[in-house]
């Protein structure tokens, strides 16, 4: 594909200026079938004879710089006898301060091949070079963080694009799924601030744009700024979005205008109409939400419409931060993919939907980008300014994305293909480790986020207080395990990395005594740390109990916090905790208002008053984890064998809810979990499509595909 195409660019190409490409061809015979292949260096937008190409947004995805996607389009029925080409690009993810610092190495540019097949079996290829035109075009501005300026009056004359020498060897054929559009959300309400501001709610922090329909005059201005929570005087406020402009204007023509962006997306809730030709009604404008094409496969119920609202905030955080990589937030300055809020995540995003694609595109960017000592950037894709992968600043957890995600992939999906991918990064990473460590068979005194974001941080800190070398040496210690796993299902020899794993137990036996904190002693009893599982599963439990039943746990403690009580005699607890609606708890943050998943426990206070404005999203899915205990211990359903071959469904029940029901669908097909309350007694209904094991109370059942009840 493409030999004979060249990368093109506009010959005076500026940042965050977009250009169009343009080509005009008449087919020579009654065409059989055409297909457009299109990628860039920066995100493109393509059309043809005035009508939008596809559906993909913001193409061709992001990746690491090592290589470019490229999409392939059936444009057969759009051919007419004379055609209009034209492909709008601009900076997407590729150049900018999207890159933290601003990197503009390689202009914005084009490659492009149609390939048309004549009902005569004859071929006609046209191809990018230097005979297309390029224009500066009436999007006049788009950048990710900052948004988009378009001016609907705006007129340049084209020009012809110029040949770039740029590698083509970068190109491969799209692995990831399509991002595109999926909803289109009402405005719940439009009203005036108390500063007089005039705010559209659309009753529901999401990620993606607008459309809006105006009838103006020429030069008219549309302007909105968005935000995703209101301050507690019910104004707008985004300063929490740092130096994201986060910004959209619009310069209207005369008559119907009707728009929605092509090169930028945003994390909002809310729309500041700073400018209209009229006063904005519902029917101006809605919402449009974009995310990767995932299936969802998972559901959960519950009799409290509290937990009910938790259960479609981590849905709508999945969502809102699966856009082709799974990043961090999708509104502040950042938008990454930052490797360890996707490594808490990735257990509850197998539940709620099929990503196995997904993961696999993103897990192909991690092997690319492993640094050359086999650290793990912290964030993948690599940014081209904040290299990683060479200032080998490998954080544990974030870097154990790249043991954890894979298996997991493949305990959901069976994909072994992932594994056999996967293995040679994961044996760097481990040898980085024990490189990089101050102490032999520990990870030790190495840079680290601890637990991020824990609510026991000292003062000023965003890592909570336990010990940051105990969370790294587990977290090795459990890397070990997962390749020596993995090495026995790739028919490999294991037997290295067991005799590590046990040496790493031992000294970490012997160096950390004491587990002081609740992470540390969630983490000591999740990952069979402490050989008296007993005694800290009290102690954890006491220490929940004494801080009036209230968790303390950041990034790292948080998504096994609920297991490790569970599975320790402390189911109660784990409810306490899960249905508190006390700050701090998930169901606290509901009852502010929450519409996603907050970065903070104490995003928001109760007074309104917001924690800080430098580091508080309120659409961090990380602490949505919590929804993996609901599908796996409160509803008890997991997989026997990988993909769920055979299926062990061990539900927990608790007298603090009628019901609770979890449904999933996997690769075998439909698993249903179901307990409630009647008539004093705890009833199940359970349905399964493959051989399984039902633990109820403790007794065990092992049956076949059908539907049960106890
Ligand atoms: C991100 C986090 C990330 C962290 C690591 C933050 O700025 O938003 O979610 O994991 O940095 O330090």
């Amino acid at each position: 594909m493409f030999e004979n195409a060249s990368w093109i660019v506009h010959p005076e190409n500026k940042l965050y200026e977009p250009v169009c490409f343009l080509k005009e061809f008449s087919p020579k015979k009654q065409i059989k079938k055409a297909t457009l292949n299109i990628t860039s260096l920066g995100c493109y937008y393509p059309s043809l004879n005035g009508e939008r190409v596809g559906s993909f947004i913001l193409a061709p995805g992001f990746t690491s710089r090592k290589r470019v996607q490229y999409q392939s389009y059936d444009v057969t029925k759009m051919i007419r006898d004379e055609n209009k080409l034209e492909i709008l690009v601009g900076d997407g993810w590729y150049n900018g301060k999207i890159n933290f610092v601003v990197a503009n190495n390689v202009p914005k540019s084009l490659i492009c091949q149609l390939d048309i097949i004549y009902t005569d079996k004859t071929k006609e290829t046209i191809v990018s070079d230097g005979s297309w035109q390029a224009t500066k075009d009436k999007l006049r501005f788009a950048e990710l963080y900052d948004g988009e300026i378009y001016d609907a009056l705006y007129k340049d004359t084209p020009t012809c694009a110029r040949v770039l020498d740029h590698d083509k060897k970068i190109i491969v054929k799209q692995q990831g799924v399509n991002v595109i559009e999926q909803e289109i959300l009402d405005p719940v309400s439009i009203f005036k601030a108390p500063n007089g501001d005039t705010i559209v709610d659309f009753g529901q922090n999401l990620t993606g744009y607008f459309e809006f329909t105006v009838n103006a005059k020429e030069g008219d201005k549309v302007e909105f700024t968005v935000c995703e929570e209101l301050d507690k005087e019910g104004n707008f406020y985004n300063e929490n979005y740092r130096d994201a402009k986060a910004r959209f204007e619009y310069i209207c023509k005369n008559g119907e205008n009707t728009y929605k962006p092509r090169l930028a997306f945003w994390g909002f809730r809310y729309i500041r109409v700073d400018s209209f030709p009229c006063e904005i009604k519902q029917e101006n404008i809605k919402a449009i939400v974009v995310h990767s094409d995932i299936r969802r496969t998972g559901y959960l119920d519950s009799s409290s419409d509290l937990l009910n609202k938790l259960f479609s905030n981590v849905i709508w955080g999945q969502k809102g931060n699966f856009l082709d990589v799974p990043t961090d937030c999708p509104q502040r300055d950042e938008r990454q993919g930052w490797t360890g809020d996707a490594t808490v995540f990735c257990k509850t995003a197998t539940y709620n939907y099929d990503v196995e694609i997904f993961f696999e595109k993103w897990l192909t960017d991690l092997k690319l980008d492993q640094g050359k000592k086999g650290n793990i950037p912290n964030i993948i894709p690599q940014t081209v300014c904040w290299d990683w992968s060479t200032t080998e600043n490998t954080g544990a957890v974030w870097g154990d994305s790249a043991t954890i995600i894979p298996y997991q992939i493949y305990k959901m999906y069976g994909n072994v293909k992932i594994l056999k991918k996967l293995y040679a990064t994961m044996q760097r990473y481990l040898r980085y480790i024990g490189a990089s460590t101050k102490k032999r068979y520990l990870w030790y005194g190495c840079e680290q986020f601890g637990d991020w974001l824990g609510l026991d941080a000292p003062s000023g800190s965003y890592r909570g207080s336990s010990n940051e070398d105990f969370i790294a040496s587990v977290f090795y210690y459990n890397s070990v395990k997962i390749v020596a796993d993995v090495s026995e299902i790739l028919g490999k020899d294991r037997a290295k990395y067991d005799t590590l794993a046990t040496k790493i137990l031992e000294k970490i036996r012997k160096t950390f005594k004491e587990y002081k904190t609740q992470t540390e002693c969630t983490l000591a009893l999740y990952f069979n740390i402490t050989e008296d599982k007993k005694a800290v599963a009290k102690h954890l439990n006491d220490m929940i109990k004494a801080n009036g039943t209230k968790l303390q746990t950041g990034f790292v403690g948080t998504p096994f916090l609920l297991h490790a009580l569970s599975q320790n005699g402390y189911t109660e607890t784990a409810y306490d905790l899960l249905l508190s609606e006390q700050f701090p708890s998930w169901l606290y943050s509901v009852k502010q208002g929450a519409t996603t998943i907050w970065e903070h426990w104490d995003g928001k206070n109760e007074k309104g008053e917001f924690w800080s404005k430098n580091m508080n999203s309120f659409n961090h899915y990380a602490y949505g984890s919590v929804a993996d205990w609901v599908y796996e211990e409160a509803c008890g359903i997991k997989p026997k064998t990988p993909a769920f071959g055979e299926v062990i469904i061990a539900p927990k029940p608790t007298d603090k809810l009628d019901y609770l029901s979890a449904t999933v669908y996997t690769r075998g097909g439909k698993i249903f979990s179901k307990w409630y309350h009647q008539n004093g007694k705890i009833k199940y209904e359970i349905e399964t499509p493959v051989k399984s094991t039902i633990v109820i109370d403790g007794k065990e059942y092992s049956v076949g595909k059908g539907k049960y009840h106890f």
